[in-house]
């Protein structure tokens, strides 16, 4: 079963390298053409269908993708909406080891706050970290700034997990924004070394597809948009 599911990654990862060479391509065309040639071609229509289609991923694994491939998915995050261009955000990459001291971090922190929790539920919390090869934690980091009220910023520095979702997608990868209690637990903003005025947007899972992913029904439009 094991080796079954190590090779649906590895099939994934060729295809991720496939798709890689679009999105290079798709970033030369943006940073010099105008941007009304740039809706009539087919790298535009990439972005589009990436934007309609994308879905998350719970099930990841090895391999972590190329380095390029991540920086991709990074640089997306800063072309997220950001009032004042204060890029309210910094992201913490842990990976490898990282991820089972990011586990016991989690069961100190379940302790701390419930000291008979049980063994089962302290054995969930380690493997969370697991999930995936690449755990991302996009942290707010708020400015102090006369028109941009803090709140704004913590929506960019959603919106920028959000772009960073879609790049991930775009490229094959697979990814998942995830946050539950502990996002918001004190103990491990601390471990993690947040500042005071810092906060937990979430935390991305990345890796390799293992496994289906699911298609959804497109909503009727008309159900969300009314117009005023
Ligand atoms: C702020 C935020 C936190 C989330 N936290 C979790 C989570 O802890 N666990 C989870 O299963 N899904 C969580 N989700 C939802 C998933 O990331 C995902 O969006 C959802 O399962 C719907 O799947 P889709 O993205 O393919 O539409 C969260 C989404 C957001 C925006």
């Amino acid at each position: 079963m094991n080796f079954m599911l190590t090779r649906v990654c590895r099939i994934q990862s060729v295809f991720t390298s496939g798709r890689l060479l679009y999105a290079v391509a798709n970033q030369d065309i943006r940073r010099h053409e105008p941007a009304s040639t740039i809706w009539t071609t087919a790298p535009a229509m990439q972005a589009l269908e990436a934007l309609h289609t994308r879905s998350s991923v719970p099930k990841l694994g090895d391999p972590l993708p190329d380095q390029q491939v991540l920086d991709n998915i990074y640089k997306a995050a800063f072309r997220a909406a950001d009032h004042g261009v204060l890029r309210p955000w910094r992201f913490l990459l842990i990976k490898g080891s990282s991820r089972e001291r990011l586990g016991e971090l989690f069961v100190r922190a379940a302790e701390a706050d419930d000291p008979s929790v049980s063994i089962e539920k302290k054995q969930k919390l380690r493997q969370k970290p697991l999930r995936a090869p690449l755990v991302l934690v996009t942290v707010a980091v708020p400015k102090q700034h006369p028109k941009v009220p803090a709140f704004e910023q913590d929506l960019s520095a959603a919106a920028a997990m959000q772009s960073m979702l879609i790049a991930a997608f775009a490229q094959g990868v697979g990814a998942m924004w995830r946050t539950g209690a502990m996002a918001y637990n004190p103990l491990v903003m601390k471990g993690l070394g947040l500042s005071e005025n810092e906060k937990i947007i979430g935390f991305l899972y990345l890796g390799t597809i293992c496994g289906g992913t699911k298609t959804l029904n497109d909503p009727k439009l008309s159900d969300f948009f009314q117009e005023w």
